[in-house]
C-alpha cells in the first residue's frame, strides 16, 4: 500500500552548471537543479535572487548551461557552495577554465565537455525568487564525448541530482528504446 505525505519532490532533477559573465567580464558558474526544457527549444531555471549569477543574467540576456559530470562532481559541487558575490577568483579555485561562447556573451567551462547557449526571453520575478525562461540558441560539444556526430549519453558520465539523499547520482544504462518498447502494446 502506498504511503501518503503532505509534501512531495521532483525527481529526477539534472545538475546544471550556469556560466554568466559580471559587468567586469569576470566568469561565474554555479549549480543549479531547479531547471528543465520548456518546449521544443526553450528552457527554465529558477534561481534565488541574491545570487551573482541571477544579477549577471539580468546584466547580459545571455548564459550557458553545462551539464555536470561525475569526473568534475567536486568541481561542480563546489559552485554551487560559493557564491562568486563571496569569492572572486571561485572558477580559478575548484580548477575551472573557460573559453568565452561565440554566440552568447557568456563563457563555457573548459572541463565540462556539453553546454548549451542560452538567450534570456523572460524573466518572471516572484519574492527573492528569479524564473528564467531562456531560448537554446547553440551547443557545444567535446569530440570524446560524441559517437556518430551526437553526444552520447554513454561516453559524457553525466549526472543528476538526487534530492531525497542529497547527494549526485550517475546517469545509467539505457532500459529500452524510447517511442518503440511501449509499441509491444499496440495490439491494433
Ligand atoms: C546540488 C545543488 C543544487 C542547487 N540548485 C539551485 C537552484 O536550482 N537554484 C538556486 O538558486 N540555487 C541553487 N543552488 C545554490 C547555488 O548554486 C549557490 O548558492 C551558489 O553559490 C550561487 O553562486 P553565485 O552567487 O556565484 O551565482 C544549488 C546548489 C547545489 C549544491
Amino acid at each position: 500500500m502506498k504511503q501518503a505525505f503532505d509534501k512531495g519532490f521532483f525527481a529526477p532533477l539534472p545538475v546544471l552548471i550556469i556560466g554568466s559573465y559580471d559587468e567586469k567580464g569576470t566568469p561565474d558558474a554555479m549549480n543549479a537543479a531547479w531547471g528543465g526544457q520548456a518546449g521544443m527549444t526553450q528552457i527554465s531555471v529558477s534561481l534565488s535572487g541574491s545570487h551573482k549569477t541571477t544579477a549577471n543574467i539580468k546584466l547580459n540576456r545571455e548564459f550557458t548551461v553545462a551539464y555536470a559530470t561525475a569526473d568534475q562532481i567536486a568541481a561542480c559541487d563546489f559552485v554551487g557552495i560559493v557564491s562568486g558575490n563571496n569569492m572572486e577568483n571561485k572558477l580559478e579555485k575548484c580548477g575551472f577554465t573557460v573559453t568565452k561562447s561565440d554566440k552568447v556573451n557568456a563563457p563555457i567551462i573548459d572541463q565540462l565537455p556539453v553546454a548549451i547557449e542560452c538567450r534570456v526571453i523572460e524573466i518572471q520575478e516572484e519574492f527573492n525568487e528569479t524564473r528564467i525562461v531562456a531560448e537554446i540558441v547553440g551547443l557545444k560539444a567535446d569530440e570524446n564525448v560524441m559517437t556518430d556526430g551526437k553526444v552520447d549519453y554513454s561516453k559524457a558520465g553525466f549526472v543528476i541530482y538526487d534530492t531525497v539523499t542529497k547527494c549526485y547520482r550517475a546517469v545509467g544504462e539505457s532500459v529500452a528504446a524510447a517511442r518503440s518498447v511501449g509499441k509491444k502494446f499496440d495490439i491494433v
